[in-house]
């Protein structure tokens, strides 16, 4: 979590810091500062948002025509130490001539800490990142080295995971930054002769489209209007992988919508169209799903005895359909893990195995390190991920984007839905591939799928109606889903969007269990949100149903267009329209999304920065 900004050129560096912050500021949002070097080394800091961080610098901004252009900043999300001005970066070193921003945890820090405590060094913070920098300037004065050396020295006593930038006043022509486990790119500027750094690519993009993605343990130093110089630890110098990187800057804006959030719900029906652009290919009497990971890595595909889906949160949701996919249309028996769970469970993976990981920002510490795992144990590793260029993405072997676009809003929709259509057609093209998957059905799943995103858009357009409905809960305390099937990981994703937005406490049930036990929660204050447009087990999804209005739950029911028997059953229902079975997850979520939505804005919170959670979960 956190992000990271940095610039070193000819320009003034202020502005790009903050503007890059705010492209960030998703990823942490508990406090934030920036360190300008100019004639002097000047920090601000605020506890609270990067708008908090302009009105401090508003306050003492720096001299006119003397403005800086070279400087490092950062938007926290607290590990060590509680969101506050003392804890936010950057921290300063004893001297105070290093500064330094890091994404991540040193995991050592204690031990680091006591013994520079006696060498002399004083803390200000209860922060594991001030023992970076403290160690850093220690390195320096005991070897007598130039700044860079002193990093990778100091970055060899640490344990855990880091993107740091550091500035120092003696060296001020100079930015070094390093990377492990934590992520951060390199922008290559105008002439090559300006340096913009970030966690990720979105506060550079504006400026260039040449960017070096770090791998672990390599350290850069930018000399302004010179080099980019990547080495390895040891300083053995490494080659810097420039890459062209694109990224659809309208989509890092909220174009007219309140909130990203809402924006990226309602840019489903078009991004999902990106999602299969390419991919489903011919004409309405020869459809095809091609997807080249498939196709490049078809022997091994087609070897797999067993399938593990690794992933956390909304993409282990996805896993979750995935898991049903793969399994009907390939009849490969799948298991999904919690990543976290996955990574110290002690694995038994056979080289046969498949793992595929999802994850939207490609960048969750988590699920990283479980495919860091299994591919030591000789597993093929599958991304299923949004982030170009991320490290899950480049440490997969082959992998399938859901190109989406970019993702701000921290409650996951968009990519959601995207991870379970490449599941789709990652099921479909692999059960053509092994045959076990009939003509007919593949050919009527790819028909029905391309006709997802219009029958998404008819659900947009009951918007008001959602936001009408969702007034009776805005003083819910609780809230129970249920749904079978394919429906029952909805009902899990419906409850964890609005636990995350709303505060509200959400259970999500597969509905015929509720029986062994929930069912001891409902009565009349109970609002109870039922997914039964499943044709395959309707009647069964009903039975579940009658047991709910027995004991007198609120019932708000997503039904399939048209389903009068539930309509007259239930408090309150959101029509559907009806798709193939496999495919009900894309529709059903879609209302799921707009009440949680809705129940957070009528209670007035920030939909976009819920509290205590960030985009990117870059810690273990
Ligand atoms: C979703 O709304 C969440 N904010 C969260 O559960 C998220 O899905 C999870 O942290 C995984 O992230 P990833 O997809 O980027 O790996
Ligand atoms: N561990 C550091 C802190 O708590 C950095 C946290 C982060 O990566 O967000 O300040």
């Amino acid at each position: 979590m956190c992000g990271i900004v940095g610039y070193i050129g000819h320009r003034e560096a202020y502005p790009i810091l903050i503007k890059g912050l705010h492209r960030l500021e998703y990823r942490g949002y508990d406090s934030a500062g920036c360190a300008l070097l100019g004639k002097e080394l000047t920090i601000y800091k605020a506890k609270g948002k990067v708008s908090d961080l302009e009105a401090v610098y508003e306050k003492s901004p720096q001299p006119a025509g003397e403005e800086p252009t070279v400087g490092i900043a950062h938007t926290r999300w607290a590990t060590h130490g509680a969101p506050s001005e003392r804890n936010a970066h950057p921290h300063l070193s004893e001297s105070g001539s290093l500064t330094l921003v890091h994404n991540g945890i040193i995991e050592n820090y204690a031990s680091l800490r006591e013994q520079l405590q006696k060498r002399g060094f004083t803390f200000k913070s209860d922060t594991d990142t001030e023992v970076l920098v403290q160690l850093i300037e220690y390195q320096k004065q005991l070897h007598q080295s130039d700044l860079a050396e002193a990093v990778r020295s100091a970055l060899k006593l640490a344990i855990g995971a880091y993107a740091i930038a550091v500035i120092d006043k003696s060296e001020p022509e100079k930015l070094v930054c390093a990377r492990k486990s934590s992520p951060l790119a390199i922008g290559i500027g105008e002439d090559d002769s300006e340096f913009f750094i970030a966690s990720d690519a979105s506060p550079i993009a504006e400026y260039t489209k040449k960017i070096v993605y770090l791998n672990d343990e390599e350290v850069a130093v930018v000399v302004r209007g010179k080099e980019l110089y990547v080495t390895n630890l040891m300083g053995d110098e490494t080659e810097a992988d420039v890459k062209e990187v694109n990224v659809d800057l309208s989509m890092l804006d909220h174009d007219g919508y309140p909130h990203f959030m809402l924006k990226e719900i309602f840019d489903q029906p078009n991004v999902l169209k990106d999602c299969m652009r390419g991919r489903i290919v011919g004409d309405d009497h020869n459809l095809k799903v091609v997807l080249s990971a498939v196709t490049q890595n078809r022997r091994q595909l087609l070897r797999a005895r067993r399938i593990v889906i690794v992933s956390c949160g909304t993409s282990w949701h996805a896993g979750l359909i995935g898991k049903q996919l793969i399994e009907h249309f390939c009849r490969i028996p799948v298991e999904v893990a919690y990543a976290s769970e996955f990574r110290y469970s002690d694995p038994v993976i056979e080289p046969d195995d498949v793992v595929i990981a999802i994850s939207q920002s490609g960048e969750t510490a988590d699920t990283l390190a479980a495919i860091q795992q299994a591919k030591q144990q000789g597993a093929l590793i599958y991304g299923i991920v949004n982030g170009v260029g991320s490290s899950i993405a480049r440490e997969s072997h082959a992998g399938t984007y859901i190109h989406v676009g970019p993702e701000i809003g921290v409650a996951s929709t968009k990519a959601f839905t995207g991870q379970v259509v490449v599941l789709t057609m990652l099921s479909l093209a692999l059960g053509m591939a092994k045959g076990t998957v009939e003509q007919e059905e593949y050919e009527e799943t790819i028909k029905e799928l391309l006709l997802i995103p219009e029958k998404i858009e008819e659900v947009l357009k009951q918007n008001d109606k959602i936001e009408r409905l969702s007034k009776q809960f805005t003083y819910a305390r609780n809230f129970l889903y249920l749904g079978r099937g394919y429906n029952y990981p909805v009902a899990l994703e419906g409850a964890l969007k609005l636990k995350e937005i709303s505060y509200i406490h959400a259970e999500g049930y597969p509905a015929a269990e509720m029986k062994h036990g929930p069912i001891a929660l409902i009565d009349n204050e109970m609002p109870v949100v039922f997914l039964t447009n499943h044709h395959r087990r309707y009647q069964k999804v009903i039975s579940n149903l009658q047991e709910v209005i027995s004991r007198h739950g609120n019932i708000l029911a997503i039904i399939n267009k048209g389903d009068e028997q539930v309509k007259k059953m239930v408090d309150s229902y959101i029509e559907v329209p009806e798709t193939l079975s496999c495919l009900t997850p894309l529709i059903s979520v879609i209302p799921l999304q707009l009440l949680s939505y809705h129940i957070a804005v009528s209670r007035g919170l920030n939909v976009d920065q819920p509290r205590n959670l960030a985009k990117s979960v870059t810690v273990e």
